[in-house]
């Protein structure tokens, strides 16, 4: 700081700190080739998501979803990432929010994992529909009691008067069902599961010469194609 103070006069300002135009990352990380590959989308996703969750950075399950209304008109939001295997990517969230009515109306969704330390970004796309509530249910029981009720205190996505008005219907919750007594999971909230059709691995490389390598679902099967996609 000190030298930065001696080396700029006064017609030479400071470099801001703070103007984004000026932030530039050189990214060194090692490339991925097409012979690096999975087979399937599904166990390179398991191999990158193991190295995002060993490599310490916060909340490698945070992922950011978008959606679509019936008019095209897209929004974003971020949610968590509770389960994923060959039949999809699964978070949980209110079907009444924003993102549930869209999905309602274009049951079409993007996922995409930023994991910036390690200069990699992840991005899937594909049909979401709703789990069965089963499936929902088990999830539910497995959630801390508070959170439990929080589902149930939360009509996401809509304007609420104060925020004590938010704190008292969840008081009430409280009393009724205490710590320790069984909370059934509210039927306006579920898991929904993004199937994919698209997954896309990026990974930062010098130069901005990124390796972008996307697998294509064929047809209705099992099987994938791999594009390199200019970055
Ligand atoms: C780190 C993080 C994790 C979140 N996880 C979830 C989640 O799993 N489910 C959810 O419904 N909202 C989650 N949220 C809140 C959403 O970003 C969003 O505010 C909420 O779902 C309402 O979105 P909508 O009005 O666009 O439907 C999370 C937010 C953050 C920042």
């Amino acid at each position: 700081m000190l030298q930065d103070v001696a080396v700029h006069s006064a017609d030479t300002p400071l470099p801001d700190p703070f103007d984004p135009s000026a932030m530039r990352a050189q990214y060194r990380a090692e490339g991925l080739d097409e012979t690096d590959l999975a087979p399937s989308p599904y166990d390179q996703f398991a191999r990158w998501f193991k190295e995002a969750a060993a490599s310490g950075l916060h909340e490698p399950n945070a992922m950011v979803v978008s959606t679509a209304d019936a008019a095209g008109r897209p929004s974003s939001r971020t949610v968590l990432l509770k389960r994923f295997d060959e039949h999809g990517f699964v978070f949980f969230t209110n079907y009444t929010s924003r993102k549930g009515r869209d999905l309602a109306e274009n049951p079409y969704a993007s996922l995409l994992f930023p994991w910036h330390p390690l200069a990699r970004q992840v991005i899937i796309t594909g049909p979401a529909t709703r789990i069965g509530r089963d499936e929902t249910a088990a999830y539910f029981r497995t959630r801390p009691h508070g959170s439990q009720l929080g589902a149930w205190a939360s009509d996401q996505s809509a304007p609420v008067a104060s925020r004590a008005e938010l704190e008292r219907g969840w008081a009430e919750l409280a009393a009724r069902y205490p710590e320790g007594e069984q909370v059934p999971a509210p039927p306006h909230w579920g898991g929904i599961r993004v199937v994919a059709e698209t997954v896309e691995f990026w990974q930062g490389r010098e130069n901005r010469l990124h390796d972008r390598l996307r697998y294509e679902r064929q047809g209705d099967g099992d099987g994938w194609a791999v594009v390199r996609l200019a970055p």
